[in-house]
C-alpha cells in the first residue's frame, strides 16, 4: 500500500474549504492506502496563539477530523508535537534549504504582508517543517487543497536534495492528490479569494455552524445588480456563489439557478436560500456529530495516544535510518 501523509493547523474550526480541499479525500484514501493524518500544532507556533486557544483548537480538529469519518483503526491520526522526530528531521532538512528558495515561497511573502510584526523564521522555515512531516513517513500522496501545492513542489526538491547529498534513493517523491483529479479551490463569501479563516467569520462557513449562522452568512454573501444580457460571463462573486453550489448541491438546482442567470431571471435571494439549505443539509450530521464527540474526553485521549504511538513507530524507523545516512553511527 503506498503511503499518505496530510495535516490541518488548528488555528480555528475546519471550514468547507478544509473540507472539500482535504478532509474527504482523507476520508475516502483511508480504505485503501496507508494513512497518516495529523494536527499541526507545531506549524502553528508561527502565529503565537495563546496556550489556551492552541489547546483548544487542537482538540477542535481532532473531533472534526472523526466527526467527519476519520477512522482511528484505519488510519494513524495524531498530534504532530506528539512526535519528536518530526521536529529532528526537520533540523536536518533546514541544512539544506536555502535562503532564497524559502524566501521566495508564496506562503512566506503572504505572512510578511499579513504579520509584518512577527517575521520570524518559523514562518520562512515553515516548507521545511512541512516537508519533515511528509518525508518522515516517506509518504507519496499528499491530499490538499490547492494553496499547498508550492510546498509539495518544496518537499520533493529537500527530498531530493538529501537524496543527492547522501548518494542513496531514500525518500520517494511525494505529490499533492485529489480524487477529483484537479486540487480544489473553495471560495469565500466576500465576492474574492478563496475561503480562509484569516479573512474572518463571515467569509467561511465552519463545519459546525448552526442553520441559522449558515443562513445568516450565506445571505450577506457579496453579489451584484444581475446580469445585463443573455448569457453573459459570470463575473467573480456569483461565479464563486455557483462554485459553493457546485459542492453541496444538487445538478438540477445548479441547472435551473444557471439557466435562471442566461435568462436575466436571476434572483440572487433565491439563490442564496437555496444554497443555504444544501449547506445546512451537508453539514448537519456532521455537526452533531461534532457536539456529541467534544463531550468526550476519555475517547479523545485514548485516540491521540494509540495515534502517537503508531505515528512514532514509523518516524522513528525513518529517524534511525536518516542519522545512519548522516553519518551518526555509533562507533
Ligand atoms: P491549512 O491548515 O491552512 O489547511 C488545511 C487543508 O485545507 C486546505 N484548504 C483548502 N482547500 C480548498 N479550498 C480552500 N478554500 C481551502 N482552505 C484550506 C489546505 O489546502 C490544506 O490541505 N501547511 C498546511 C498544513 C500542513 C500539511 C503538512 C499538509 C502541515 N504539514 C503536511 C500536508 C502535509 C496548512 O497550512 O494547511
Amino acid at each position: 500500500k503506498e503511503t499518505v501523509v496530510s495535516g490541518i493547523r488548528p488555528t480555528g474550526k475546519l471550514h468547507l474549504g478544509n473540507y472539500f480541499g482535504a478532509v474527504t479525500n482523507f476520508v475516502k484514501m483511508q480504505y485503501d492506502y496507508n494513512c497518516y493524518f495529523f494536527i499541526a500544532d507545531l506549524h502553528s507556533l508561527t502565529t503565537h496563539p495563546t496556550p489556551q486557544d492552541l489547546h483548544g483548537y487542537v482538540k477542535h480538529v481532532l473531533v472534526e477530523y472523526l466527526a467527519c469519518g476519520i477512522d482511528p483503526e484505519e488510519t494513524t491520526i495524531y498530534i504532530q508535537s506528539d512526535v519528536p522526530e518530526v521536529a529532528e528531521l526537520y533540523l536536518y532538512l533546514n541544512m539544506n534549504a536555502y535562503m532564497g528558495e524559502l524566501e521566495r515561497s508564496t506562503s512566506f511573502k503572504d505572512k510578511i504582508r499579513s504579520q509584518p510584526d512577527n517575521v520570524n523564521a518559523g514562518l520562512l522555515t515553515y516548507p521545511s517543517l512541512m516537508a519533515a512531516d511528509i518525508l518522515i513517513h516517506k509518504a507519496t500522496k499528499v491530499p490538499v487543497g490547492k494553496d499547498q501545492e508550492q510546498h509539495l513542489e518544496m518537499t520533493r526538491t529537500f527530498g531530493n536534495r538529501f537524496n543527492r547529498l547522501y548518494n542513496s534513493d531514500y525518500f520517494p517523491e511525494p505529490f499533492a492528490f485529489n480524487y477529483a483529479q484537479n486540487l480544489v479551490k473553495v471560495p469565500g463569501l466576500e465576492g474574492k479569494g478563496k475561503m480562509s479563516k484569516s479573512d474572518g467569520d463571515g467569509n467561511c462557513i465552519y463545519l459546525s455552524d448552526s442553520p441559522e449562522i449558515i443562513r445568516k452568512k450565506v445571505s450577506r454573501a457579496v453579489t451584484d445588480s444581475g446580469p445585463t444580457a443573455e448569457n453573459q460571463a459570470k463575473p467573480e462573486a456569483i461565479q464563486n456563489l455557483f462554485d459553493l453550489m457546485s459542492i453541496v448541491s444538487s445538478a438540477d438546482t445548479i441547472s435551473h439557478f444557471d439557466e435562471q442567470y442566461n435568462k436575466v431571471a436571476i434572483r440572487y435571494g433565491d439563490l442564496k436560500k437555496q444554497l443555504a439549505e444544501d449547506m445546512i443539509v451537508f453539514n448537519t450530521p456532521i455537526r452533531e456529530k461534532i457536539e456529541e464527540l467534544s463531550k468526550d474526553d476519555n475517547y479523545l485521549r485514548q485516540v491521540a495516544k494509540h495515534g502517537a504511538l503508531k505515528a512514532r513507530e514509523s518516524a522513528q524507523r525513518t529517524i534511525k535510518e536518516v542519522r545512519s545516512l548522516i553519518g551518526f553511527k555509533p562507533f
